[in-house]
């Protein structure tokens, strides 16, 4: 069982659970993810949402396996892919979503954080979002929502370079609300989300809408754009060669490209 869920005092929590594979997501847990996030959304029990991983990691991401293999279709009107239901999911979620961030958090790992209402991050924590890396281009709406809350000069040392950054600098960015010890982290989003039991539901979830509103129609779009980018770089010869690096433990070249 790679994705755990368990609600308990009116949190849902959503625990990644891959640590062999530093949490990387395959098309299954997606779906896995999905379906708690929905679920969620119409419980009357579940009053907010957590997202947690293992200790040291949160996730490294998308399966780069499952990048080789079976890459995925966004952006497009085919049937949505595992992953783009598990963004439109955390997008449509009305309750409120805290994540807690312990060590690696890596592509969507960092991105999906985009689309949270509280993020606690752990002293040791490692965000980047390495798609240029990997041969391919921003996802989730981050080529809009990083540049409009960094300035695009900042913006692009993580999205162009995909320099990672530590867990004090995601609160500088306005990505994360506070840094806390590793160990404290999970407890205290947890402790977060179970203040939305003393409030008011129907106050939070209109709040909520309220404040995504103004961007709503725009994340969509620009998700539209860069998932139709994505899906064709996964197939392209720099992606490959990325790929197959990661896989043979050396650095990529691509000095012929
Ligand atoms: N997809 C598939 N397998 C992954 C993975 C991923 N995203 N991330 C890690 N793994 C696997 C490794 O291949 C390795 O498997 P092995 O033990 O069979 O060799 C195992 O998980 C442990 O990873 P390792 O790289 O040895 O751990 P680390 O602690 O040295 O580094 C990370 C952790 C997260 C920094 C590093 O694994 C990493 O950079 N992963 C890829 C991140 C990425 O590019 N994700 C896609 C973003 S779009």
């Amino acid at each position: 069982m790679t994705i755990k869920t368990a609600t308990f005092n009116g949190v849902a929590t959503i625990e990644i659970a891959r640590p062999e594979k530093k949490n990387a997501l395959t098309q299954s847990m997606y779906s896995a993810m999905a379906e708690a996030l929905i679920a969620a959304n119409v419980d009357n029990a579940v009053r907010a949402v957590l997202i947690t991983g293992q200790p040291g990691c949160f996730t490294s991401g998308n399966d780069i396996e499952d990048f080789m293999q079976r890459p995925p279709t966004l952006g497009q009107d085919a049937e949505p892919s595992p992953v783009a239901r598990f963004m439109h999911a955390l997008l449509s979620c009305e309750k409120p979503v805290v994540a807690a961030v312990t060590g690696a958090a890596v592509g969507i790992g960092t991105t999906m954080l985009l689309h949270c209402d509280l993020v606690y991050v752990s002293d040791e924590a490692r965000l980047a979002m390495p798609f240029v890396s990997l041969g391919l281009v921003p996802e989730y709406a981050s080529s809009l929502l990083i540049p409009a809350l960094l300035g695009h000069v900042k913006a692009a040392e993580k999205l162009m370079l995909g320099e990672p950054f530590s867990g004090s600098d995601a609160v500088d960015c306005g990505i994360a609300n506070a840094v806390l010890p590793a160990g404290e982290v999970v407890n205290h989003a947890r402790r977060m989300a179970e203040r939305f039991n003393a409030l008011p539901p129907s106050a939070v979830r209109e709040t909520k809408r309220l404040m995504r509103a103004p961007q709503r129609a725009q994340v969509r779009q620009v998700m539209q754009a860069e998932g139709e980018l994505f899906s064709q770089r996964l197939r392209s010869p720099e992606a490959t060669e990325a790929f197959q690096a990661f896989f043979q433990k050396r650095k990529p070249d691509f000095s012929n490209f």
